[in-house]
């Protein structure tokens, strides 16, 4: 069990540190009247509330999607990307992370399916030379496997302590001081092989993203594998729950074309309604959001 319940109200990240009293008003009366109502009310509330959003939402850099989202993923929450193998999920993933890097929020990469090297190597053959990034600190991939193959090795899966795994992951946040993270694929993290881990499994997740949110500082993205044909979205059924939004990645064939589909499933706090959407990958742009599906299928009747 965490330590301590999760906050139920959604506060500010960093305000954590934020000093109990504000500093007072300076007696320059230049600066005050700098604070005063512009004449034109209107452009005020609308600049105010394009503010506040940014404040509140960081963009996923998928280009369509933040608009449909108003703004991208709630900062400082968790949310699920979940598709069947190939879908586009780690291409997704890396998309929310290279623009966080390139506008000033550092970015963590938990590798557990594939080697990093493997990966950058793949990324780089995509359009994504990561390596800059990687050098500047703007990029950081922790890779997992290593450390998990020699516990399993052991056998000692029933000992891995949650709270060495959290630590670690929060360590590494916080040396190039990430403000995004991922975690590609989560289950493999948590071990759930036999059926009375599940109960495990879960309560592991929900110390996680607790200690993660906790943080105030990570706006974070786990992805979950959903086996061919399966109607579940999660391996333990409850990060689905844990998740403040899910975006279901999976191909679809419509009309003899096959196409990618994007489901927004759930998005907290989002002027959406679960709705689906055609989507490309294309190399060196990635995740491309082309038009919602019910628009597609209004074509596809027509013509
Ligand atoms: N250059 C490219 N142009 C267009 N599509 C590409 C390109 N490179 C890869 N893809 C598509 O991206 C898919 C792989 O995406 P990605 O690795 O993000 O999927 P995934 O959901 O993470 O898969 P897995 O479940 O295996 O981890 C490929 O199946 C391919 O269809
Ligand atoms: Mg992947």
């Amino acid at each position: 069990m965490p330590e301590q319940a999760p906050q139920e109200a959604y506060e500010l990240p960093g305000t954590a540190s934020m000093p109990e009293q504000l500093p007072p008003i300076p007696a320059d009366s230049s600066s005050i009247e700098e604070l005063s109502y512009p004449e034109d009310s209107y452009a005020y509330n609308t600049q105010q509330a394009v503010i506040a959003r940014k404040a509140l939402f960081a963009p996923t850099g998928v280009p369509g999607l933040d608009d449909i989202l108003a703004g991208g993923f709630l900062r400082g929450k968790t949310y699920l990307v979940a598709g069947e193998a190939g879908c586009g999920k780690t291409i997704f993933s890396i998309q929310f992370l290279l623009h966080g890097a390139l506008n000033g929020e550092p970015g963590l990469y938990i590798a557990i399916d594939e080697p990093t090297n493997q990966l950058l190597r793949g990324l780089k053959i995509f359009g994504w030379d990561l390596r800059d990034l990687i050098s500047s600190k703007r990029l950081m991939f922790l890779d997992m496997r290593t450390h998990f193959s020699k516990i399993y090795m052991r056998d000692e899966r029933k000992h891995i302590e949650p709270r060495y795994i959290i630590e670690q992951i929060l360590n590494a946040a916080k040396r190039i001081n990430a403000k995004r993270l991922v975690i590609d694929p989560i289950a493999p993290l948590v071990y759930g092989g036999k059926e009375e881990d599940v109960l495990y499994a879960r309560e592991f997740l929900r110390e996680m993203v607790f200690a993660i949110e906790k943080t105030g500082e990570l706006t974070t993205i786990l992805t979950s594998e959903i086996p061919t044909g399966s109607t579940k979205l999660s391996r333990f059924g409850v990060e689905e729950f844990l998740a403040c939004g899910i975006i279901v990645l999976a191909i679809e064939e419509i009309y003899g074309n096959v196409e990618r589909i994007m489901y927004i499933r759930k998005a907290r706090w989002a002027p959406v309604k679960p709705s689906k959407y055609i989507f490309d990958i294309v190399s060196g742009k990635g995740v491309v959001v082309r038009e919602p599906l019910s628009e597609y299928l209004k074509r596809m009747r027509r013509s």
